[in-house]
Protein backbone atom coordinates (compact mmCIF):
# COMPACT_ATOMS: atom_id res chain seq x y z
CA UNK A 1 0.00 0.00 0.00
CA UNK A 2 1.55 3.71 -1.01
CA UNK A 3 1.97 6.49 1.66
CA UNK A 4 -1.51 7.80 0.30
CA UNK A 5 -3.18 4.87 0.84
CA UNK A 6 -2.00 4.88 4.82
CA UNK A 7 -2.84 8.84 4.46
CA UNK A 8 -6.65 7.95 3.32
CA UNK A 9 -7.20 5.46 6.19
CA UNK A 10 -5.74 7.77 9.01
CA UNK A 11 -8.84 10.06 7.38
CA UNK A 12 -11.04 7.91 7.60
CA UNK A 13 -10.93 6.21 10.98
CA UNK A 14 -10.21 10.06 12.05
CA UNK A 15 -13.59 10.94 10.38
CA UNK A 16 -15.70 7.63 11.80
CA UNK A 17 -14.05 8.70 14.97
CA UNK A 18 -16.40 11.11 15.96
CA UNK A 19 -18.95 9.77 14.07
CA UNK A 20 -21.20 7.18 16.00
CA UNK A 21 -23.84 8.60 17.15
CA UNK A 22 -25.03 10.68 14.64
CA UNK A 23 -24.63 8.14 12.14
CA UNK A 24 -26.67 5.85 14.54
CA UNK A 25 -29.35 9.43 14.91
CA UNK A 26 -29.57 10.62 11.54
CA UNK A 27 -29.77 7.08 9.65
CA UNK A 28 -32.75 7.58 6.89
CA UNK A 29 -35.81 5.56 6.08
CA UNK A 30 -34.12 5.14 2.86
CA UNK A 31 -30.98 3.44 4.30
CA UNK A 32 -33.34 1.18 6.83
CA UNK A 33 -34.34 -0.68 3.56
CA UNK A 34 -30.90 -1.22 2.36
CA UNK A 35 -30.13 -2.94 5.64
CA UNK A 36 -33.41 -4.83 4.92
CA UNK A 37 -32.02 -5.85 1.25
CA UNK A 38 -28.99 -6.45 2.66
CA UNK A 39 -30.27 -9.33 5.75
CA UNK A 40 -33.00 -10.81 2.72
CA UNK A 41 -30.22 -11.44 -0.14
CA UNK A 42 -27.69 -12.63 2.74
CA UNK A 43 -30.17 -15.58 3.14
CA UNK A 44 -28.90 -16.54 6.64
CA UNK A 45 -29.22 -19.40 8.40
CA UNK A 46 -28.60 -20.67 11.79
CA UNK A 47 -25.43 -22.68 10.92
CA UNK A 48 -23.88 -19.43 9.07
CA UNK A 49 -20.82 -17.75 10.30
CA UNK A 50 -21.11 -14.27 8.91
CA UNK A 51 -18.80 -11.12 8.59
CA UNK A 52 -19.80 -7.66 8.11
CA UNK A 53 -17.19 -5.54 6.35
CA UNK A 54 -17.28 -2.22 7.81
CA UNK A 55 -19.95 -3.01 10.67
CA UNK A 56 -20.52 0.36 12.05
CA UNK A 57 -22.32 0.05 15.19
CA UNK A 58 -24.09 -2.71 14.24
CA UNK A 59 -27.09 -1.86 11.56
CA UNK A 60 -26.49 -4.96 9.66
CA UNK A 61 -24.39 -7.15 12.60
CA UNK A 62 -26.82 -7.24 15.02
CA UNK A 63 -30.36 -8.69 13.06
CA UNK A 64 -27.67 -11.49 11.30
CA UNK A 65 -26.37 -11.88 14.85
CA UNK A 66 -30.47 -12.89 15.70
CA UNK A 67 -30.45 -15.42 13.33
CA UNK A 68 -26.17 -16.33 12.67
CA UNK A 69 -24.43 -18.87 14.96
CA UNK A 70 -21.48 -16.22 15.17
CA UNK A 71 -21.26 -12.43 13.32
CA UNK A 72 -18.16 -11.41 12.85
CA UNK A 73 -17.79 -7.19 12.46
CA UNK A 74 -14.66 -5.57 11.10
CA UNK A 75 -14.50 -1.35 11.09
CA UNK A 76 -12.40 0.94 11.01
CA UNK A 77 -13.14 3.07 13.97
CA UNK A 78 -12.29 1.41 17.29
CA UNK A 79 -15.70 4.04 18.34
CA UNK A 80 -18.02 1.76 16.18
CA UNK A 81 -16.36 -1.37 17.06
CA UNK A 82 -16.56 -0.47 20.81
CA UNK A 83 -20.46 0.75 20.56
CA UNK A 84 -20.65 -2.24 18.45
CA UNK A 85 -19.82 -4.55 21.47
CA UNK A 86 -21.73 -2.17 23.91
CA UNK A 87 -25.00 -2.70 22.01
CA UNK A 88 -24.59 -6.84 21.65
CA UNK A 89 -24.35 -7.02 25.11
CA UNK A 90 -27.41 -5.28 25.94
CA UNK A 91 -29.30 -7.13 23.38
CA UNK A 92 -28.12 -10.77 24.99
CA UNK A 93 -26.28 -11.65 21.93
CA UNK A 94 -22.87 -13.87 22.89
CA UNK A 95 -22.33 -14.91 18.91
CA UNK A 96 -20.78 -11.04 18.18
CA UNK A 97 -17.09 -10.31 17.93
CA UNK A 98 -15.51 -7.36 16.21
CA UNK A 99 -12.12 -5.32 15.17
CA UNK A 100 -11.09 -2.31 14.19
CA UNK A 101 -9.08 -2.68 11.34
CA UNK A 102 -9.34 -0.89 7.72
CA UNK A 103 -10.88 -3.63 5.48
CA UNK A 104 -7.47 -2.61 3.25
CA UNK A 105 -5.73 -4.88 5.96
CA UNK A 106 -8.08 -7.27 6.56
CA UNK A 107 -6.61 -11.36 6.94
CA UNK A 108 -9.12 -14.01 7.20
CA UNK A 109 -8.68 -17.54 6.78
CA UNK A 110 -9.60 -19.27 3.36
CA UNK A 111 -13.16 -20.69 2.93
CA UNK A 112 -14.27 -19.99 6.77
CA UNK A 113 -17.14 -17.58 6.01
CA UNK A 114 -20.58 -18.95 4.87
CA UNK A 115 -21.28 -14.96 4.14
CA UNK A 116 -19.46 -11.74 3.89
CA UNK A 117 -21.91 -9.22 4.41
CA UNK A 118 -21.49 -5.05 4.07
CA UNK A 119 -23.80 -2.05 3.95
CA UNK A 120 -23.04 1.46 3.04
CA UNK A 121 -19.15 1.38 3.44
CA UNK A 122 -17.34 0.25 -0.11
CA UNK A 123 -17.67 3.94 -1.77
CA UNK A 124 -15.29 4.91 0.86
CA UNK A 125 -12.27 2.59 -0.40
CA UNK A 126 -10.51 3.65 -3.83
CA UNK A 127 -11.21 1.69 -6.97
CA UNK A 128 -8.39 -0.93 -6.29
CA UNK A 129 -8.78 -1.48 -2.71
CA UNK A 130 -12.60 -2.23 -3.94
CA UNK A 131 -11.47 -4.50 -6.82
CA UNK A 132 -8.85 -6.44 -4.22
CA UNK A 133 -11.42 -6.71 -1.38
CA UNK A 134 -13.76 -8.57 -3.79
CA UNK A 135 -10.81 -10.60 -4.76
CA UNK A 136 -9.84 -11.77 -1.37
CA UNK A 137 -13.67 -12.30 -0.27
CA UNK A 138 -13.76 -15.12 -2.99
CA UNK A 139 -11.27 -16.58 -1.25
CA UNK A 140 -11.92 -15.97 2.44
CA UNK A 141 -15.82 -17.25 1.42
CA UNK A 142 -16.49 -21.18 2.03
CA UNK A 143 -17.45 -22.91 -1.97
CA UNK A 144 -21.31 -21.85 -2.42
CA UNK A 145 -20.84 -18.97 0.17
CA UNK A 146 -22.23 -16.02 -0.49
CA UNK A 147 -21.35 -12.05 -0.87
CA UNK A 148 -23.70 -9.30 -0.31
CA UNK A 149 -22.91 -5.65 -1.02
CA UNK A 150 -25.17 -2.85 -0.31
CA UNK A 151 -24.17 0.56 -1.27
CA UNK A 152 -24.70 3.63 -3.16
CA UNK A 153 -24.13 3.11 -6.66
CA UNK A 154 -23.38 5.74 -9.23
CA UNK A 155 -20.79 6.58 -11.90
CA UNK A 156 -19.62 9.65 -13.06
CA UNK A 157 -22.43 10.39 -14.99
CA UNK A 158 -21.85 9.09 -18.53
CA UNK A 159 -24.96 6.58 -18.39
CA UNK A 160 -28.65 7.53 -18.50
CA UNK A 161 -29.46 5.85 -15.76
CA UNK A 162 -26.43 7.86 -13.26
CA UNK A 163 -27.75 11.03 -14.79
CA UNK A 164 -31.63 10.46 -13.89
CA UNK A 165 -30.00 9.41 -10.45
CA UNK A 166 -27.89 12.46 -10.04
CA UNK A 167 -31.03 14.93 -11.66
CA UNK A 168 -33.49 13.19 -9.03
CA UNK A 169 -31.22 14.06 -5.98
CA UNK A 170 -30.82 17.72 -7.12
CA UNK A 171 -34.58 18.20 -7.46
CA UNK A 172 -35.48 16.54 -4.06
CA UNK A 173 -32.36 19.20 -2.27
CA UNK A 174 -33.12 21.96 -4.65
CA UNK A 175 -36.83 21.58 -3.14
CA UNK A 176 -35.37 22.19 0.67
CA UNK A 177 -34.56 25.77 -0.31
CA UNK A 178 -30.84 26.88 1.23
CA UNK A 179 -29.65 24.19 2.86
CA UNK A 180 -30.43 22.27 0.24
CA UNK A 181 -28.60 24.43 -2.07
CA UNK A 182 -25.64 24.23 0.57
CA UNK A 183 -26.04 20.30 0.22
CA UNK A 184 -26.00 20.33 -3.84
CA UNK A 185 -22.96 22.51 -3.59
CA UNK A 186 -21.18 19.89 -0.95
CA UNK A 187 -22.40 16.57 -2.85
CA UNK A 188 -21.18 18.29 -5.97
CA UNK A 189 -17.51 18.57 -4.88
CA UNK A 190 -17.10 15.91 -3.13
CA UNK A 191 -18.29 13.74 -6.17
CA UNK A 192 -15.88 15.59 -8.27
CA UNK A 193 -13.05 15.07 -6.32
CA UNK A 194 -13.59 11.57 -5.27
CA UNK A 195 -12.10 12.80 -1.59
CA UNK A 196 -14.64 10.56 0.78
CA UNK A 197 -17.14 9.09 -1.11
CA UNK A 198 -15.98 7.35 -4.10
CA UNK A 199 -18.91 5.53 -5.48
CA UNK A 200 -19.00 3.08 -8.28
CA UNK A 201 -21.84 2.33 -10.72
CA UNK A 202 -24.28 -1.21 -10.81
CA UNK A 203 -22.60 -2.14 -13.68
CA UNK A 204 -19.23 -2.12 -12.56
CA UNK A 205 -19.98 -3.65 -9.19
CA UNK A 206 -20.99 -6.45 -11.24
CA UNK A 207 -17.76 -6.43 -13.37
CA UNK A 208 -15.86 -6.55 -10.13
CA UNK A 209 -17.49 -9.46 -9.04
CA UNK A 210 -17.66 -11.45 -12.33
CA UNK A 211 -14.07 -10.42 -12.84
CA UNK A 212 -13.41 -12.22 -9.61
CA UNK A 213 -14.95 -15.56 -10.09
CA UNK A 214 -17.98 -15.32 -8.30
CA UNK A 215 -21.41 -17.04 -9.89
CA UNK A 216 -25.35 -15.89 -10.05
CA UNK A 217 -24.07 -12.08 -10.09
CA UNK A 218 -27.36 -9.63 -9.47
CA UNK A 219 -27.93 -6.57 -9.05
CA UNK A 220 -31.12 -5.42 -7.30
CA UNK A 221 -32.01 -1.50 -7.10
CA UNK A 222 -33.34 0.01 -3.95
CA UNK A 223 -34.14 3.07 -3.08
CA UNK A 224 -32.39 5.98 -5.34
CA UNK A 225 -28.92 5.53 -5.54
CA UNK A 226 -28.79 2.57 -3.44
CA UNK A 227 -28.32 -0.88 -4.61
CA UNK A 228 -27.07 -4.26 -3.52
CA UNK A 229 -25.15 -6.41 -5.29
CA UNK A 230 -24.84 -9.95 -4.37
CA UNK A 231 -22.90 -13.51 -5.74
CA UNK A 232 -22.07 -17.25 -5.37
CA UNK A 233 -18.27 -18.73 -4.71
CA UNK A 234 -18.18 -21.50 -6.85
CA UNK A 235 -19.09 -25.01 -5.44
C1 LIG B 1 -21.90 4.79 6.38
S1 LIG B 1 -21.28 3.86 7.75
C2 LIG B 1 -22.13 2.30 7.56
C3 LIG B 1 -22.16 1.51 8.82
C4 LIG B 1 -23.03 0.24 8.80
N1 LIG B 1 -22.53 -0.74 7.89
C5 LIG B 1 -24.49 0.57 8.46
O1 LIG B 1 -25.06 -0.12 7.63
O2 LIG B 1 -25.05 1.49 9.04
C6 LIG B 1 -19.67 3.48 7.07
C7 LIG B 1 -18.81 2.65 8.01
O3 LIG B 1 -17.66 2.22 7.27
C8 LIG B 1 -16.52 2.32 8.10
N2 LIG B 1 -15.36 2.44 7.19
C9 LIG B 1 -15.07 3.44 6.33
N3 LIG B 1 -13.93 3.17 5.66
C10 LIG B 1 -13.50 1.95 6.11
C11 LIG B 1 -12.38 1.13 5.82
N4 LIG B 1 -11.48 1.50 4.91
N5 LIG B 1 -12.25 -0.03 6.47
C12 LIG B 1 -13.16 -0.42 7.41
N6 LIG B 1 -14.25 0.31 7.73
C13 LIG B 1 -14.42 1.49 7.09
C14 LIG B 1 -16.79 3.55 8.96
O4 LIG B 1 -16.04 3.56 10.13
C15 LIG B 1 -18.29 3.42 9.22
O5 LIG B 1 -18.56 2.67 10.39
Amino acid sequence: MSRLDDLAITLQRAVWQRRVRSWEHDASPGLARVVAAVLEHADLRADHHVVDLGCGSGQVTLPAAQIARHVHGVDISPAMVTRLLERASHEGLTNVTAEARPLERLALAPHSVDVIVSNYVLHHLSDRAKAELVRRARQWLKPGGRLVIGDMMLGRGHSAEDRAIIAAKVRAFARRGPAGYWRIAKNFVRYLARLQEKPISRDRWVRLLLEAGFLEVTVVPVVAEAAVVLGTAPR
